[in-house]
């Protein structure tokens, strides 16, 4: 089995156990004065993103193209990005814990991938719309690395490539339901806008979607192995499950994460209800371990859909991966007697994804990456949790590997109810902004994070780099302090 970058499995009940107190309690915020300051760096230092953003606003939605980082007070404009650390316009240093989001395992813009994309970019450019050879090069490295995955195939998104697990799942199994877990993120598509970041919270956040659209989505309690079995059991008699998906680390890269037999338990479940097993690998594939979660937890899904270091921070990162007998429902052209599962993409497996696919996984494997990324995100938690206990906070932190969870304002535990439907979005605006102001400050200290509460580590977060983080996260949450109520 290939080494997993999961030291220690944490203590999931002691994680819930202080999430609980934590969203139970008031919020803590940065202490007004302090949160003044903050504020001002953005204008004293940050003036040239600042102009650009204004400009940015008569032509762009809100003057930003993408959501994963926070934009307060005001989206920054950046220039460089290097191994651990982020330039802005303004020439100030940053360490990236964004990593764009996930992809950048062995770091941003790691010169041995970029030299050979500049290569083939000077032989052929970005795409020809034809078969390459990296194309066979990066689908018989996965198939290599993950024994579930007998064919592979590229697409341009992790959303796209979760639409096309659905649509062969249903194809294969003539069913209909797809049963998600509440909370989780698996795209945008249509279908999946369901039950995001908060469970329970089913077509809250389907603005502009039809409901007949996720009439056949389910959502159920993560980490809670009876809840999904009874939604099994009443699907049994109404047609029955198609596929249930699920991040194996936990919603939302393991905000919410689940015992460590969970997904064991699943596969019986899905076993013994006759639904197809999806793993969304999104994030955990390449990051967790070179053959991702499902190698670490070691239970076999029948899919398993790949995003982001699958392009290793390249653009069109996306993949579907399984058996043969359902890839073979996504056969290009007409050949194959099995009905086929309509996907496409101009851009899917073009020569530049293919290629900084393949040479990342490759130099991942070579350097040790996801350990290497691993440890720096068990030392960054480990010093995490030193200042929350010196300073006596109620903040949690834990982490899978190199995916690290700072939580400060637990928004997305805030339980979810219609009934106190205004209490609900009045402690969401609190905490959000509690979460706004924390990814701010953060980023005042030099820090840039996903939303200020998620950072992902790289290998090139030496025992330095995550020792400096350290000192400057310590600044902000030494700074913070309670607020009579809620
Ligand atoms: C678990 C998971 N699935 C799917 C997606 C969607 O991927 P993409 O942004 O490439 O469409 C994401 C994106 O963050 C994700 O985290």
């Amino acid at each position: 089995m290939l080494r997993s970058a999961i030291s220690d499995y944490h203590d999931v009940d002691e994680i819930y156990r202080k999430l609980d107190r934590l969203i139970t309690q008031p919020i803590r915020p940065i202490a007004r004065p302090v949160m003044q300051e903050y504020l001002a760096y953005f204008e004293q230092r940050c003036a040239k993103s600042k102009e650009m953003i204004d400009v940015a606003k008569e032509y762009i939605p809100g003057g930003v193209q993408h959501n994963l980082a926070f934009n307060y007070p005001h989206p920054v404009v950046f220039t460089k990005a290097e191994g651990a650390h982020l330039y802005d316009l303004d020439g100030n240093r940053y360490i990236d814990f964004l990593q764009a989001g996930g992809p950048t395992v062995l770091g941003s813009n790691f010169p041995a991938v970029r030299e050979k994309i500049q290569a083939l970019i000077a032989d052929c450019g970005p795409s020809t719309g034809l078969f390459h050879e990296y194309e066979l090069k990066i689908a018989r490295k996965i198939c290599e690395l993950y024994p579930s995955v007998d064919l592979f195939r590229m697409l341009g998104s992790g959303t796209e490539s979760v639409m096309a697990a659905i649509r062969v799942a249903r194809l294969a199994t003539r069913k209909k339901k797809i049963v998600k877990l509440g909370g989780a993120y698996h795209g945008w598509s249509d279908q999946m806008v369901y039950g995001l970041r908060i469970p329970g919270t089913r077509g809250f956040e389907a603005h502009g979607i039809p409901s007949a659209c996720r009439r056949h989505t389910q959502e159920v309690k993560p980490n809670d192995i009876d809840a999904l079995e009874s939604t099994l059991n009443w699907n049994r008699i109404r047609g029955g499950t198609a596929a249930v998906i699920l991040e194996p680390i936990g919603p939302e890269s393991g905000t919410r994460p689940v015992a460590f037999d969970y997904n064991q338990k699943v596969r019986e479940l899905c076993n013994r209800y006759d639904a197809l097993l999806i793993f969304d690998e999104v994030v955990s594939a390449f990051r967790i371990g070179l053959s991702g979660a499902q190698g670490y937890f070691d239970v076999t899904p029948d899919m398993t859909v790949f995003g982001k270091v699958v392009a290793g921070g390249y653009p069109s990162a996306g993949g579907l991966g399984g058996r043969r007998d359902l890839m073979e429902h996504l056969a290009a052209g007409l050949q194959g007697n099995k009905k086929r599962a309509m996907v496409g993409g101009t851009m899917a497996a073009n020569p530049l994804s293919s290629a900084a696919g393949y040479y990342t996984i490759c130099e991942i494997e070579k350097n040790d990456a996801c350990v290497k990324a691993g440890q720096a995100g068990d030392r960054l938690t480990a010093g995490l949790n030193r200042i929350i206990d010196k300073h006596n906070l109620p903040f949690v932190a834990y982490n899978q590997a190199s995916i690290c969870h700072l939580e400060t304002s637990a928004t997305m535990f805030i339980p979810f109810s219609l009934i106190g439907i205004r209490n609900f979005l009045k402690e969401v605006k609190s905490r959000k902004h509690m979460m706004e102001e924390m990814g701010a400050a953060y980023m005042a200290e030099g820090i840039v994070t996903l939303a200020g509460s998620r950072m992902y580590t790289s290998m090139a977060d030496t025992d330095e780099v995550i020792d400096d983080a350290l000192t400057r996260f310590e600044r902000v949450l030494e700074k913070t302090e309670p607020t009579q109520s809620s």
